[in-house]
């Protein structure tokens, strides 16, 4: 048994290049996937009032986005279309000419093969109601749902998306999209499921950024109660089994031991984390305030959802963060 004095631990803490030669987590610019909203009208551009440091990109700015993500080393982006006008039907999710659409061209002809343009799909951000899917008096229904989303996946592989990822937690979705995108001839297009995604309050700046708020009711009855873990793997199992390519979990630090359980009943499986617009903000609020050195806490927040056991996380700092970690040698948090 290891015992001390013989044992001492902090022999490998005491310099710093020995910390650095011990150390299990190293961040990095390539596990990140930065989130872009990009907005039809160009007087809705600029900064999100609640997420400091996140600018809505017209058409026309975002190719430099692009460019700027592929400069930092970043592998991907995930694309969220705000159009001007909504429908109950949510049908500029997949119009030709349409904001999203248009907006994945545009990525995928500036990304080249520098990054991989991935494509939220969900309707929420395109109806009138805000809800991410059709509605039937009260209720969403899912089975008729599942008909735009396969229309949509399809126009989005077929306008440049290498992956698209669906998230509105309808059921069987990914395999209905799966069978659209391989009957349509896009079997090489990915799919990135939101396979855990909980009923969170955590979501709401993003629903500012993204004008996608319920108009009425909210969205428990189709996203995880946040008090179930067990439930997250029988939602893993299941995309799986529809044909998912990589998981996901969202949001990511209250749920780092739903993470850390998904890593060890799925070794074989990509997974992601979304460090969302919540967790986020609360970093940049406290920071702005002064309360506390944002580089450190941002840092030790992502360093923590990767050592939980995520390949890749979505969030708004990936292009803040991997400035930092490009500008100085990759520190601890
Ligand atoms: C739905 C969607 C949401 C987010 C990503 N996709 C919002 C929701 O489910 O209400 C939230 C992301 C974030 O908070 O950063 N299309």
């Amino acid at each position: 048994m290891r015992q001390f004095p013989g044992t001492r631990l902090r022999r490998l803490r005491s310099h710093p290049a020995l910390r650095t030669l011990v150390r299990e987590t190293h961040l990095s610019p390539a596990d990140f996937i930065y989130p872009i909203f990009v907005v039809e009208r160009p007087e809705s551009a600029g900064e999100v009032p609640s997420m400091p440091g996140v600018f809505r990109q017209t058409l026309d700015t975002l190719p430099r986005q692009i460019d700027r993500v592929a400069e930092l080393g970043v592998p991907a982006v995930m694309l969220f279309g705000i159009p001007e006008h909504k429908d109950a039907l949510g049908s500029q999710a997949c119009a030709d000419g349409g904001v999203i659409v248009r907006a994945i061209q545009r990525a995928a002809r500036a990304a080249g093969d520098a990054v991989a343009v991935i494509a939220d799909l969900c309707l929420c951000e395109y109806t009138d109601h805000g809800h991410c899917g059709l509605i039937r008096g009260d209720r969403i229904d899912n089975d008729a749902t599942l008909d735009l989303l396969r229309k949509a996946a399809v126009t989005y592989a077929q306008s440049g998306a290498a992956m698209v990822a669906p998230s509105g937690m309808m059921d069987g979705m990914v395999g209905a999209i799966r069978g659209a995108l391989d009957a349509a001839g896009n079997a090489e297009t990915a799919i990135l499921s939101y396979a855990v995604k909980y009923a969170s309050a955590f979501y709401g700046p993003f629903r500012d950024a993204a004008e996608c708020a319920p108009k009425f009711g909210d969205r428990r009855t189709h996203q995880m109660d946040p008090a179930n873990a067990r439930e997250a793997l029988a939602e893993a199992e299941l995309d799986l089994a529809e044909g998912t390519d990589i998981l996901m979990v969202k949001p990511a630090t209250p749920y780092l031991d739903v993470i850390r359980d998904l890593r060890a009943a799925q070794p074989s499986v990509p997974l992601a984390a979304y460090h969302v617009s919540g967790e986020y903000s609360m970093i940049k609020a406290a920071a702005a305030r002064g309360w506390i050195d944002e580089r450190r806490i941002a840092l030790e927040t992502l360093t923590g959802i990767k050592r939980a056991g995520a390949d890749a996380i979505i969030t708004y700092y990936a292009c803040e963060v991997a400035a930092w970690l490009r500008g100085a040698s990759p520190s601890a948090p």
